[in-house]
């Protein structure tokens, strides 16, 4: 008998035991979690960009002159980032975004078969507006911001550098490329 209640109160301290190192270990995950703080960092950075009001110190140097230091072969390395969702061959599919063979000087939002946002296509004017290579380099620089409301979910290309040779890259992907814009012409584009 005696030792019945031995067991059962064993047992029951047992289990408070338990309780109690499962609540501690709980609470000790709970406090030790840190992703507070790196989603306030990520806040903090969306509030500067935001403070910015669009004037993003990237893309200030004209596209011109960047393309007379670019290399198109870097550039392929680049388009590498976009082909997730981009296709740029010749006859290629749409992908998560459109095909992208021609793209400079192609009208915005005008390729085949892609339902643009309707951002995209109030930005294009109904198509008039072209991929130069001003709006190329802006849009690439900060697509969100020179493009609010765009679909296209990619952060952009800081780097100048970058920007530049991928752009040259493009340019490559055409029948018959256009002419590269004289490095002394101003920066046209409009924002
Ligand atoms: C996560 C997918 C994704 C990535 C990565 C991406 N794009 Fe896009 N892109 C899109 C989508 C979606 C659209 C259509 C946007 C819309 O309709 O607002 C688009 C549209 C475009 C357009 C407009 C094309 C047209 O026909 O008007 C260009 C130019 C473009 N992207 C270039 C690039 C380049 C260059 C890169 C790489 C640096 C890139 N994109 C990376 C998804 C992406």
């Amino acid at each position: 008998m005696n030792s019945y209640v031995n067991t059962a109160v064993g047992a029951l301290l047992g289990t408070v035991f338990v309780l109690m190192s499962v609540s501690i270990a709980s609470e000790s995950i709970f406090h030790s979690e840190n992703p507070e703080k790196e989603g306030f960092a990520i806040v903090a950075e969306e509030a500067s960009a935001a403070d910015a009001g669009g004037a993003a110190p990237a893309a200030a140097v004209p596209i011109a002159q960047l393309l007379g230091k670019a290399d198109a072969k870097a550039g392929e390395t680049v388009f590498k980032k976009c082909q997730a969702c981009h296709d740029g061959t010749k006859g290629g599919p749409n992908k998560v975004g459109p095909n992208l063979f021609g793209v400079v000087d192609r009208p915005i939002a005008s390729h085949e078969g892609f339902a643009y946002s309707s951002a995209m296509k109030d930005y294009s004017k109904g198509s008039s507006e072209k991929w130069t290579f001003d709006h190329l380099n802006h849009f690439l620089a900060a697509p969100k911001k020179y493009i609010a409301g765009t679909a296209m979910g990619f952060a952009g290309l800081q780097k100048d550098t970058d920007r530049a040779n991928l752009i040259l890259y493009l340019h490559t992907l055409a029948d018959s490329p256009v002419p590269l814009p004289d490095p002394n012409a101003p920066d046209t584009a409009t924002q």
